[in-house]
């Protein structure tokens, strides 16, 4: 790498870092980042997108598509940082300056060699990954039209650079939350008998649900449910009518989600009902779990190893990512980038080392080039 891109790698991350702007606001990013780009001679794609860009490089049939985030965090950062956003209130506490400085680097790495590419790279500079599902919108730009395969970079702090997280099949979870609205009948509390008590269905309910994790989950299946609101009533001497619970579960698999959806709007009313009382379940749906292609993340993690970077097989998380969006469209898998120690991301005093930076995108770029020379998933190299 000549030290003139490295500089631009490393400049580039300071400047996204010390500017955060919030999910679907990235107006200044976006700027910087086409700046970047067509000063680079890098072609972008006239998408409909308000905030994020793709950029293309090579020519041919195939397409491989690297995914970056650029939005922030409306946290305060913490004051004792050297480099630090001058933004009040507003923070790349989940380290997507480094993964915009990171992509951008690749890019600028492929142009150097893009004749040489057997096909053609994208590049995703995605807005609103916090929202979540800036990833939507991507999608529904056409922005992932014939291609592949789709590999996307994150930061890591569990590991120190050097270090690459790469796991197949589920890394994060499904994301959904749910409303019970139980309803009765109110009544005098010296009076019970002459109304129906939603508090205690409701507590029944909140207490009992968490056998659908502990007898209707298989043991080795990661199911969660946290029920997280429970109000009712609003004084001490009468039985309110209406109670309501809220909370949210995490599930890695499809078939998990609907098992657990389906046994606790199962619960809820077959609870009401045994109380007299009724209840009505909403669900809101939000990100699936991500799967990543096995074929994809064990061609990543060799090529990690080839390249000298050590390649561990990532923890779980029961966090959301909507990188799963695209992984629901087409095979994809996730490179995490060791940029630790540091505190979790999106704490105030979360840190990306910057030394994992440019070696990271000298891989991502390599990864872009070789998944091209190659036929991982069965097609024509
Ligand atoms: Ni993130």
């Amino acid at each position: 790498m000549t030290d003139s891109i490295e500089q631009r790698i490393l400049r580039d991350f300071r400047s996204f870092h010390e500017e955060p702007e919030l999910s679907y606001q990235e107006f200044h990013t976006t700027q910087k980042i086409k700046a970047e780009l067509t000063d680079a001679g890098i072609k972008i794609l006239p998408l409909k997108l308000e905030t994020g860009c793709v950029a293309e490089l090579g020519s041919g049939q195939r397409c491989v598509a690297l995914r970056c985030d650029i939005d922030a965090l409306p946290v305060e950062e913490d004051p004792a940082h050297a480099c630090r956003s001058k933004i009040p209130g507003k923070m790349h506490a989940c380290g997507h300056d480094f993964h915009t400085a990171l992509i951008l680097g690749s890019a600028m790495l492929l142009k150097q060699r893009e004749s040489a590419l057997k096909g053609r790279v994208r590049l995703i500079f995605q807005p609103a990954e916090e929202a979540p599902g800036g990833a939507a919108k991507v999608l529904e730009s056409g922005a992932l039209e014939g291609v592949e395969a789709i590999f996307g970079v994150h930061t890591i702090p569990l590991y120190a650079p050097g270090t690459l997280g790469i796991r197949e099949g589920a890394t994060h979870a499904a994301v959904d939350r749910f409303r019970i609205d139980f309803h009765g009948k109110g009544t005098h509390a010296a009076h019970p008998d002459l109304g129906v008590d939603t508090l205690q269905a409701a507590a029944a309910f909140a207490t009992a649900v968490q056998s659908v994790v502990s007898r209707n989950s298989d043991p080795f299946a990661t199911n969660l449910l946290s029920v997280t609101r429970l109000e009712a009533g609003n004084t001490w001497n009468v039985i309110p009518e209406t109670a309501v619970i809220e909370g949210t579960i995490r599930t890695m698999s499809a078939d998990n989600r609907e098992m657990v959806k389906r046994r606790m709007t199962q619960m809820a009313e077959g609870i009401a009902a045994s109380y007299g009382a009724s209840a009505k379940v909403t669900w809101v749906f939000g990100l699936p779990a991500m799967n990543n292609d096995k074929r994809l993340s064990d061609f990543a993690r060799d090529l990690a190893q080839k390249d000298g970077f050590k390649a561990e097989r990532t923890p779980a998380s029961l966090g959301g990512e909507d990188f799963a969006l695209y992984e629901e469209r087409l095979p994809g898998a996730f490179v995490q980038v060791g940029t630790g120690p540091s505190l979790p991301n999106h704490n105030p005093g979360f840190v990306a080392d910057q030394r994992a930076l440019c070696p990271a995108a000298k891989f991502m770029a390599h990864l872009g080039a070789a998944y091209l020379e190659t036929s991982v998933l069965g097609g024509a190299a």
